[in-house]
């Protein structure tokens, strides 16, 4: 039976978590931290919804450190499957190029960001092979592993099987699922499943929000079947060892990062038994189950002890959908650093969305925010008092003198800040959190403004004033020095500038000596001498919408990404549709994408048959420039039957047809071609009812480019007669044609 965690690790406490242990528990602790981001496919560049997670798991690192935790914090990339598999073909290169490339990209951009990991781990270095194959092998040795064979649906958008029958449309990608049939490993989840219930009875923190925990629980009660862990219609992954024709099975592969960079599997396994089991792995609501029932299961199949808490965040929602790149809706964290910084863009994500829910992202609510908040509240309660302490003391805090009662009561608003503030962030309540430090700027605001030390009544000595003034400014710097230490993990390059202008030094050095371990009131001496002020949070105007409107109309009207000739490039987008043009991002194709990712799929058993793999839709290799010129020069009404022979002409099934939001000339199709199923954009909304074309076979042309579309990604064209002045007509057959065939 699997008790709790300290049947694994008995030389280890449970301290630094449940994350709802009071501040003062887990504060007072001087133990480690272990906490882990998912890591990113690199099939596309990072976006917000990407760097939504790793913000917050980077304040989480800092309000660590700074309280004199031993913190270890993982990020990386996940390179392997077919789906990355099938990017790199698609742009022209290898994987490992393709990989390479963006993996650079998701580093680059956390670093821009400032963000503090320890460790980025790509799953294509040794060191992860390695230990992937250690774990295979020692489940394999333990008897967690036998070969099967199976046949399902596969969803490459989630590198997942999916239950139902061949035509199933992925629930979170929406797309037509493929049939896959092959001969697999797999691991034997079914004995796992009272030993998870029991482990989740015996560990009520293990898994958050309660939303996720009810998912999961029920989940695994409905009962759990064997799942396959490797792939033998792929070879872009980790060998399987001994049997190297197949790869072990991309989730398999991407979990096991959280042990294979602290050395799991390798000869210096110290940093695993340091800081292993982690104490949180943050992930998103959708690989939940991964991270909950997989993962657990696969470790206790392993002998090691599984992860203290997984906690998932809910979706960065942007044009009411999932900001994803394959819905075309997504919003970069560069566009926002580059007009109102990061610490705005790390403010906005932990204040706006309560952690765990869904939440919108505008770049109206976006400056709002940092307008009322920062701009003019923080942001301006701390030039105010620099200024006035430069002002009437020459940038030395004065001696403060006795406590009115005023004083009394803004120490006491000060001290429950503190005591409010550590639990309710331990808890990932973030929002909640900066809601009770920004009631403590609004306090220590209205509080200057009813001593208003810059105003001396007629009826105030000189004397009297200077003293009513030392206290108030050197009261009001207290209260700011306090709600700065408290705000430094979220908005760090800010605090550690007010840091500075405290005469208080560098807070990164501090942060190093676990400063707010002892946080407490009246820490702030007289006599300190106040660095020079410096603008924190300039107000940002109407221009400051339009400019990152503009800078992602840009990069969304102008750019596509791809990898080639081993550089990321911006390549130009075929021009769109003239209407669609002024829109940056599409509405989700499928709207009705539901929240529970429990539902997205089950877990499968093995069948017996086994078949040919699918073919990997392949991008149409790039007319060669000598080719074209040659082709033009022979005069433009002949192609010889080589040029012919370029165009692959094939007929396919239509099995969705549905009209693009906001587009009212396109449909978006997905046809299936026999071998694989595609989704193709056609300009024929004004002339075919799309229910009507569901099973129509027709024509494409199957070797076009992927190009985009609102966001979309068309593979291929449909053919049409071409009436002047009248409705295209389709190409069709009189007579069956098999899917696929082609036409010559
Ligand atoms: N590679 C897997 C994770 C393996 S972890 C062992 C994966 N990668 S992903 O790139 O698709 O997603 C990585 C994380 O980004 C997920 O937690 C996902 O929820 C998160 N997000 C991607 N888009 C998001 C939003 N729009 N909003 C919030 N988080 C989002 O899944």
């Amino acid at each position: 039976m699997i008790a709790d965690h300290a049947a694994f690790f008995p030389a280890r406490e449970r301290n630094a978590l449940p994350m709802t242990e009071s501040t003062s528990k887990s504060e007072s602790n001087s133990g480690r931290f272990y906490l882990t981001t998912p890591i990113y496919y690199v099939n596309a560049r990072p976006h917000l919804g990407h760097a939504y997670s790793t913000i917050v798991c980077d304040a989480i690192a800092r309000r660590k450190r700074a309280l004199g935790i031993e913190t270890w914090f993982l990020t990386g990339t996940d390179e392997h499957g077919q789906k990355i598999e099938r990017s790199a073909k698609a742009a022209g290169c290898t994987p490992e190029e393709f990989a390479t490339k963006l993996a650079g990209e998701f580093r680059g951009l956390w670093d821009r960001l400032g963000l503090t990991y320890d460790d980025f781990i790509r799953t294509t270095e040794p060191r992860h092979i390695r230990g992937v194959q250690h774990l295979f092998a020692t489940l394999r040795d333990r008897g967690y592993i036998y070969k099967g064979s199976y046949t399902g649906q596969y969803c490459i958008g989630c590198e997942e099987w999916i239950e139902g029958p061949p035509g199933t449309v992925c629930p979170i990608h929406g797309i037509v699922t493929e049939t896959v049939s092959e001969e697999n490993y797999f691991f034997k989840l079914s004995a796992f499943e009272r030993k998870l219930l029991e482990f989740y009875e015996a560990n009520p923190e293990f898994m958050g929000p309660e939303s996720t925990r009810r998912e999961v629980v029920s989940f695994v009660r409905s009962g759990l079947k064997d799942v396959s862990v490797s792939r033998s219609t792929l070879s872009w992954g980790v060998p399987v060892p001994g049997d190297e024709k197949h790869v072990v099975y991309v989730w398999m592969d991407a979990l096991a990062n959280y042990i294979t960079a602290l050395g799991y599997g390798s000869d210096d396994d110290q940093k695993f038994k340091k800081f292993w089991p982690a104490d949180v792995h943050l992930i998103g609501k959708e690989i939940s189950r991964f991270h909950c029932v997989y993962w657990p299961a696969f470790l206790m199949a392993a002998g090691i002890a599984p992860p203290r808490s997984v906690r998932a965040n809910g979706w960065l929602l942007f044009d009411q959908g999932k900001m994803s790149k394959s819905r075309g809706n997504i919003v970069r964290a560069e566009t926002v650093q580059e007009v109102l910084g990061a610490d705005a863009l790390r403010y906005f994500l932990l204040r706006e969305i309560p952690f765990g829910q869904d939440g919108n992202f505008s770049f109206d609510a976006l400056v709002q925010r940092y307008n009322g908040d920062l701009a003019n509240g923080y942001g301006n309660l701390v030039s105010r008092v620099v200024n006035m302490v430069h002002k009437y003391f020459g940038g030395v805090v004065p001696e403060a003198g006795a406590e009115t009662q005023a004083e009394t009561a803004l120490h006491a608003n000060a001290d429950a800040a503190i005591a409010t503030f550590g639990p309710a962030f331990d808890e990932l309540n973030f929002s909640d959190a900066l809601k009770s430090l920004w009631a403590l700027v609004a306090e220590t605001d209205g509080y200057l403004t009813a001593n208003a030390p810059w105003k001396k009544p007629p009826e105030r000595s000189d004397a009297e004033h200077a003293k009513l003034q030392a206290r108030v400014l050197a009261t009001a710097a207290e209260a700011i020095r306090v709600i700065t230490a408290l705000v430094y993990p979220i908005v760090p390059d800010a605090a550690a500038k007010v840091w500075a202008q405290l005469g208080l030094g560098e807070l990164v050095d501090a942060a190093k000596h676990g400063f707010l371990k002892d946080l407490a009131w009246g820490g702030l001496k007289a006599g300190t001498k106040f660095g020079e002020p410096s603008p924190l949070f300039p107000r940002a105007e109407k221009e400051a919408i339009e400019r990152m409107q503009s800078l992602e109309d840009e990069n969304s009207r102008t750019a596509v990404e791809a990898v080639s000739g081993g550089s990321v490039v911006e390549e130009a987008k075929a021009p769109a549709p003239a209407p669609e043009k002024q829109e940056p991002a599409a509405v989700p194709a499928r709207p009705s994408v539901p929240k529970s990712p429990m539902t997205a799929a089950k877990p499968v058993a093995p069948l017996a048959a086994k078949a040919e793999a699918p073919t990997a839709p392949v991008a149409a290799a790039p007319v060669a420039p000598q080719a074209a010129t040659e082709a033009a020069a022979q005069g433009p009404q002949h192609i010889t039957i080589d040029d012919f022979a370029k165009v692959e002409l094939r007929v396919a099934q239509i099995l969705v047809a549905e009209r693009v939001p906001k587009a009212d000339k396109l449909l978006r199709l997905e046809v299936d071609l026999g071998t694989e199923k595609r989704q193709i954009l056609a300009g024929i909304a004004e002339y075919y009812e799309p229910e009507k074309l569901i099973g129509r076979k027709i024509v494409i042309v199957s070797n076009l480019a992927p190009r985009k579309m609102r966001g979309l990604e068309s593979n291929g064209m449909l053919l049409a007669a071409s009436l002047e002045g009248g409705a295209p007509v389709l190409a069709g057959f009189l007579e069956d044609v098999p899917l696929g065939a082609r036409l010559k």
